[in-house]
């Protein structure tokens, strides 16, 4: 099929890519034109395992093409997507311009009959929005084309997104007519073989579907960085816990991990505006609201337990140390530092008059771009380099490669021999008995330590 992508950010790219890669015609639009250069020579402009491969062959082969040219992308879809970004507005709510623009553009050069499909995370409502916006457009033209608006909201997991573009669990198609929902089945079939994965409803419970899970893992981390809080001062260790409650299948081992805050593009933006959207319509979302700040404040843990170590001491507390930090990306195998707890944790140590010597495996040329050149900040060819002269180990992102290290070489480098471990990766004992003082989230003896 003929399918034009409106967006070449993180979700259209990937689709983009996923439905060449299965046999599809796809012409990708952005109005950046020098990531269209880029993306023309191989260039992705994100770090996603498997992608940049996938981009060149299905580019090389003629299915995935890009292109600053909307008319020209109008004209090639039989199925035109919206995957632009939704920036939060500064009260929370998603920012529907970008979305909106592609829709008059969209009603401005339809000439035959299309399915617009909206893959942007966009509130309750928008599919109308998207559906009025380009009715006008066509109707200034005297033009009445038979569209339909569907909303076919994502769920890919950055860093496994491209399994989970070619893999996924399930394909919810939010739509008002059955023929919508034909030209869907028959895009995404190739994705869809030995069990049916679509589930098909209206375009709203769609569009809520999307807020829907994520506000819902979001809300399981919040509440075990809760439980891990309360943990730490009953003197209880949350990974004790979480094994205890993880093997009932009503809770799930998934998404129960503590830590130092959910980040990325999602959650943070997702969850408040979920809870914008409720209460625009008269609903206090108490338990979205809570999830929000429970977060917010998990995201400040890690530089209080480093705050109340060195308190602890006669020398000036954090003023002065060297701590080195290992990640920086808001999880693993991603580049992407948008919301992530290290900005927060960076941010409160050098207030409080520390330096940091960093090191993440992909995040290091974000980190550049954000923090620039300063003289309090070390950047690190290695996780071992950023050790070297620092007083403690601060660990933010769970990097497989900072699993096991050599904790006797740890003990070595580290002047105060402390390590402040944001995601539990590390035994206590085992870093107990080598010599180095060790601090969890809500591992009761970070606290009686
Ligand atoms: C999320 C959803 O998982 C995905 O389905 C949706 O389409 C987009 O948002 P993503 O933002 O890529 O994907 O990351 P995810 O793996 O969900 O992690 C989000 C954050 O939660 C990370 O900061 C991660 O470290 C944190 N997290 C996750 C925890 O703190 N504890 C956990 O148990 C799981």
């Amino acid at each position: 099929m003929r399918v034009a992508i409106f967006g070449t950010g993180y979700v259209g790219l990937v689709t983009g890519t996923c439905l060449a890669e299965v046999g599809h015609d796809v012409v990708c639009v952005d109005i950046d034109q020098s990531k269209v250069d880029g993306l023309q020579r191989g260039i992705i402009p994100i770090y996603e395992p498997g992608l940049e491969p996938m981009v060149k062959a299905n580019h090389a082969s003629g299915r995935l093409a890009f292109t600053t040219d909307a008319a020209q992308a109008i004209a090639h879809g039989e199925v035109i997507f919206i995957a632009v970004g939704t920036p939060p507005d500064e009260d929370g709510s998603a920012d529907l311009q970008y979305v909106l623009a592609v829709a008059r553009t969209i009603g401005r050069h339809l000439a035959r009959p299309t399915v617009v499909v909206n893959k942007s995370t966009v509130p309750v409502g928008t599919a109308d929005k998207v559906r009025t916006a380009i009715a006008e457009e066509l109707a200034a033209r005297g033009q009445e084309n038979a569209f339909d608006v569907v909303s076919n909201p994502e769920f890919l997991k950055e860093g496994d997104a491209v399994a989970d573009c070619m893999r996924p669990d399930r394909i919810v198609i939010g739509a008002s007519s059955a023929h919508a929902v034909t030209v869907l089945r028959r895009l995404y079939a190739p994705f869809n073989r030995n069990r049916d994965r679509v589930v098909e409803m209206d375009v709203r419970s769609a569009e809520l579907t999307k807020y829907a899970a994520n506000a819902m893992l979001a809300t399981k981390i919040s509440f075990m960085n809760e439980i891990a809080n309360i943990a730490e001062r009953v003197g209880a260790d949350i990974e004790q816990v979480r094994q205890g409650i993880g093997s009932d299948p009503r809770i799930g081992w998934h998404f129960i991990y503590p830590g130092a805050g959910y980040g990325g593009s999602c959650f943070p933006k997702d969850v408040q505006a979920l809870a914008r959207t409720a209460a625009q319509h008269g609903h206090q979302p108490q338990l979205l609201n809570a999830v929000e700040a429970v977060n917010a404040a998990q995201k400040g843990h890690l530089f209080e337990l480093i705050q109340r170590h060195y308190d602890r001491g006669e020398d000036e507390g954090v003023r002065g140390k060297t701590f080195a930090v290992w990640g920086l990306a808001f999880k693993p195998n991603t580049d992407d530092m948008r919301e992530a707890p290290s900005r927060r944790v960076l941010a409160q140590l050098w207030e409080a008059g520390a330096k940091v010597q960093v090191f993440d495996p992909e995040a290091m040329a974000e980190a550049r771009r954000i923090f620039g050149e300063r003289e309090d900040l070390v950047f690190c060819d290695s996780a071992f380099a950023a050790l070297h002269d620092a007083d403690a180990l601060v660990v933010i992102t769970e990097w497989k490669q900072f699993r096991s290290p050599d904790f006797a070489r740890m003990r070595e480098a580290l002047g105060d021999a402390v390590v402040f471990d944001g995601r539990n990766l590390y035994d206590p004992a085992e870093i107990e008995a080598a010599g180095l003082a060790y601090y969890g989230i809500g591992r009761g003896r970070s606290v009686h330590a």
